[in-house]
């Protein structure tokens, strides 16, 4: 038996319904249940261990080990059983939420990713999170047209077949929603980092650069300043880009991970726009116009601003910046023993590449580099891992990541002093997560 697994210590899962309507209001009284609860479950469990194993590691007296499983003896399921595979049962909690209270009405409203549940850098299709301003449609791709207009040599109307014979390029970016973390800027709101953080994801897109298609229709390189973005679906989304970006990296994407798009993300067409606020990210494409001044649309005019300080707005502020989570342990988790924990989170810049995260474990007094887990790419999730003993006392866990410009990720307060404490976008302060001596770990902010 090595060091590390004579001082392993269990986590308990967060409770995947965490959110009722009654908890939303009151997380300290959620907080109480949920410790009441699991104290009853995990005491069960430790006695149900302790009287069936007396070594977990030889197995002795396990009965999970002595006694053959039905799954040893017999014939398993056949292939092709599910056409197209599913998630075991046994996995069945973790799956993008509501945050119920949130929006009048579903259709308009956020299903956040699970990130504490979620491994590596690539965030499974199914629980991409969902952000739709009137509801989300399985448009017919043979039906869909992606027109070209504005100040082009010749518009151009494509086809989704069209569009999936040009040349195409795959990349791995993440996705945040500038309202991400929105709750938090006054306060701490909500209980887990599905709720605080899970407006982000990270996929592989796979579609044609928009420098092709704008090469295609031979847009105005003199007075074409930049391209609005159209979308299919009710809330007449619109968004305008710089030329200069829509040159760059801006890809107009039909797959996602491997296969076509999911409905809720966009099928058959979206824009990708890598380093930059979801909302650009123009789902069901329909239209690319292109323009020479910006055309300020009801969701860059009067949504998605920041609202400053001195009751000022700030408009096309688009870029997400270096921002870092500790996934695990997180808000709502339980640490049942003092012992080794592995604490792991992702880390994204709107700029780059991630160039270091660092850890704290006494709320920012005293800092360790974390390990990267590579491929460390730009616009896109890096995780990080860093080992921890928990000693059982109090302590506060904090990341603070480093993008490849040297921007640093900021305090609470720094953040703050900045941009006051009524704004809803582009929260990218570092969060806290503080476990108690009970081992219960929960959402702070601390000075
Ligand atoms: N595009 C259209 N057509 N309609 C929308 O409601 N929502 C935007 C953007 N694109 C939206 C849209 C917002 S606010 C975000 S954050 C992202 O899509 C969310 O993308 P996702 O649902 O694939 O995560």
């Amino acid at each position: 038996m090595t060091r590390l697994q004579k001082t392993l210590g269990r986590l308990v899962k967060a409770p995947e319904n965490f959110l009722s309507k009654e908890d939303a209001k009151a997380p300290a009284e959620m907080r109480r249940k949920f410790l009441a609860a699991s104290a009853a479950t995990a005491g069960a469990a430790l006695a149900t261990a302790a009287s069936a194993a007396s070594n977990p590691v030889t197995g002795q007296g396990d009965p999970n080990i002595l006694t053959l499983p039905d799954h040893t003896k017999g014939l398993g399921m056949p292939v092709a059983a599910n056409g197209y595979g599913v998630p075991s049962q046994y996995e069945k909690g973790l799956q993008r939420r509501e945050s119920p209270g949130l929006t009048r009405v579903s259709a308009a409203s956020v299903a956040f990713t699970p990130l504490q549940g979620t491994f590596g850098m690539i965030t499974p299709s199914g629980l991409h999170f969902e952000r739709h301003h009137q509801g989300w449609w399985d448009i017919d791709p043979s039906k869909h047209r992606l027109m070209i207009n504005g100040l082009v040599k010749n518009p151009k109307v494509y086809t989704m077949d069209d569009l999936m014979r040009l040349p195409s390029v795959s990349r791995i970016h993440f996705i945040e929603c500038g309202a991400n973390t929105a709750m938090e800027w006054g306060n701490v709101a909500v209980p887990t980092v599905q709720y605080t953080h899970g407006m982000v994801s990270c996929s592989e897109f796979t579609g044609v650069p928009l420098s092709v298609l704008l090469e295609d229709a031979g847009y105005d390189k003199k007075n074409g300043k930049y391209v609005l973005g159209e979308g299919a679906d009710g809330s007449s989304m619109t968004r305008t880009i710089a030329i200069d970006r829509a040159l760059d990296d801006v890809i107009v994407a039909y797959g996602m991970n491997g296969e076509m798009l999911r409905p809720e993300n966009g099928y058959p067409l979206r824009l990708v726009v890598p380093g930059i606020q979801g909302v650009s990210w123009v789902k069901w494409l329909r239209r690319i116009e292109v323009g020479d001044q910006k055309w300020a649309t009801k969701d860059e005019a009067v949504h998605y601003i920041d609202l400053m300080p001195d009751g000022s707005h700030r408009q096309y502020s688009g870029m997400q910046e270096a921002k870092s989570v500790i996934t695990s342990p997180s808000g709502g988790q339980l640490l049942l023993d003092k012992g080794f924990y592995n604490i792991t989170g992702l880390a994204w810049s709107g700029r780059g590449r991630i160039k270091r995260v660092d850890v704290s474990v006494d709320g920012g007094k005293n800092w360790r580099t974390a390990r990267i887990e590579g491929p460390v790419l730009t616009k896109a999730f890096t995780r990080f891992n860093i080992d921890w003993v928990w000693d059982g006392a109090p302590a506060i866990l904090q990341s603070r990541c480093i993008d490849e410009t040297g921007y640093v990720q900021p305090t609470v307060q720094q953040l703050r002093a900045v941009r006051g404490t009524r704004s809803i976008y582009h929260n990218n302060m570092i969060q806290s997560w503080k476990v108690a001596e009970t081992g219960e770990v929960s959402n702070v902010q601390v000075s």
